[in-house]
């Protein structure tokens, strides 16, 4: 508990003291680099010239330690098959004790190639075909995917809004479950909402799971990124039921700015359910991970930490800047604060522009690519998310672009 303590100081300590040595402002150029969130606006978008705020990757130059892991191992000139490095579980056991106090065996844990990837084989795991699944949105697209591509039955146990915050319903919750009910996957931290759950909150999350024989996913992709005066607390972590019947995806992927190189790792205290997972892994040959993968991920858990903390120093400038901007000059848009993470939950509710019609509006108009808030299920409707990983300049244009466009509505209706 005493240990605990000093951890969470240190951590309020060095944020506040930070000193800025890296350069989030630099404008790097992503044309040409097949970059998802550029290559697919025409696609998606219908303009390829507006501006990208929509994927949930950074803008900011990957840090140096992780290029440095990846030429130091480009050295060597063969690139054959390979075993995970032998620090490689020891370095996700002390980074899940520094950062969050979750104290883990190494055995739990062994690498996924992507944690998307990773919910659908837990799907196909812990549930038959026709089984429910349970899921709380809005929430991250992909998990309404892996559980209707997998033609299980998903159950929506939508997340209500409390002092303008995203809170569980735990009653429509067990109104929901039945004996069909195998699976819930929890986003901990929250995307859309960056939202952080708390003790409490994930407590009795465990305990109704527990009582029904739910297993439950936890995805802490956004784990590692509570903001400045926020900590984010591991599922897993809050009780021994928790623990039992818990999956846990973690990954360097969002917070070093490395999805490219598709490196997670799972975290299964249960020796049962743990056992079922790896039978799987090995069945389907999807053992192995990439090379740089490996070497990439030890590097960010061993050196990152300071280049966390000042990207979420940065990240917590720019989201400050988005809403103090939209309270001031549009306050007819609704910002949701994040306790992490980079992505802002806006609501468009207000202005009474149909849901159909608010990405056209915002491509037209603002000349903005953001996420339509109805790929992420119920409660998503007229609801955009804006991505604020980048230089601030980029924010700066984005909001007023955004203020033209609603004075331009304002102006019309009036
Ligand atoms: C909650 C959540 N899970 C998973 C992912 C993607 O994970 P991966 O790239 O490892 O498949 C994202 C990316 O935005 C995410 O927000």
């Amino acid at each position: 508990m005493f240990l605990a303590f000093v951890f969470l100081l240190n951590n309020k300590i060095h944020f506040d003291d930070i000193y800025m040595k890296y350069n989030f402002d630099e404008i790097i150029d992503r044309n040409n680099t097949d970059a998802i969130k550029i290559e697919l606006l025409p696609t998606l978008f219908g303009n390829k010239d507006i501006q990208p705020m929509w994927v949930a990757d950074m803008d900011f130059r990957t840090p140096d330690f992780i290029f440095d892991a990846i030429y130091e191992r480009s050295k060597h000139p063969i690139l054959g098959y390979t075993t995970p490095p032998d620090n490689f579980a020891k370095t996700i056991k002390n980074w899940q004790y520094q950062q969050h106090q979750w104290n883990i065996e190494e055995d739990w844990t062994g690498f996924v190639a992507g944690i998307v990837p990773g919910l659908s084989f837990a799907v196909q795991i812990f549930t038959e075909e026709n089984d429910e699944v349970i899921i709380q949105p809005p929430v991250y697209h992909p998990f309404i995917h892996v559980i209707e591509k997998n033609n299980r039955k998903l159950i929506f146990n939508p997340l209500k809004i409390k002092n303008g915050l995203f809170e569980m319903d735990f009653d429509d919750l067990e109104k929901k479950i039945t004996k069909k009910t195998k699976l819930l996957i929890l986003c901990n931290p929250h995307n859309p909402g960056g939202k952080i759950w708390d003790e409490e909150s994930l407590k009795r999350l465990a305990t109704i799971c527990y009582d029904n024989n739910i297993v439950v996913i936890s995805d802490e992709i956004h784990g590692d990124m509570a903001l400045p005066g926020y900590y984010h607390t591991p599922f897993a972590k809050v009780s021994d039921t928790a623990s039992k019947i818990s999956i846990t995806f973690t990954a360097p992927s969002k917070t070093f700015n490395m999805p490219g190189l598709q490196s997670s790792s799972y975290i299964i205290p249960n020796p049962v359910l743990r056992k079922k997972f790896k039978k799987f892994l090995d069945r389907n040959e999807l053992i192995g991970g990439n090379i740089f993968a490996y070497k990439a991920t030890i590097a960010a858990y061993e050196k990152g930490d300071n280049w966390r903390k000042e990207m979420l120093k940065y990240v917590e400038g720019n989201i400050e800047y988005v809403i103090d901007y939209i309270n001031k000059y549009i306050p007819q848009i609704k910002a949701m604060a994040p306790q992490a993470s980079f992505l802002i939950w806006l609501d468009f509710s207000e202005l009474g522009i149909p849901a159909e019609n608010l990405t056209s509006f915002i491509v037209d108009k603002a000349g903005l690519a953001l996420n339509d808030g109805r790929m992420f299920g119920p409660g998503g409707e007229n609801h955009m998310r804006i991505n604020v990983a980048c230089p601030k300049i980029k924010v700066e244009n984005a909001m007023q672009k955004l203020k033209k466009a609603i004075d331009e509505v304002l102006s019309d209706k009036a």
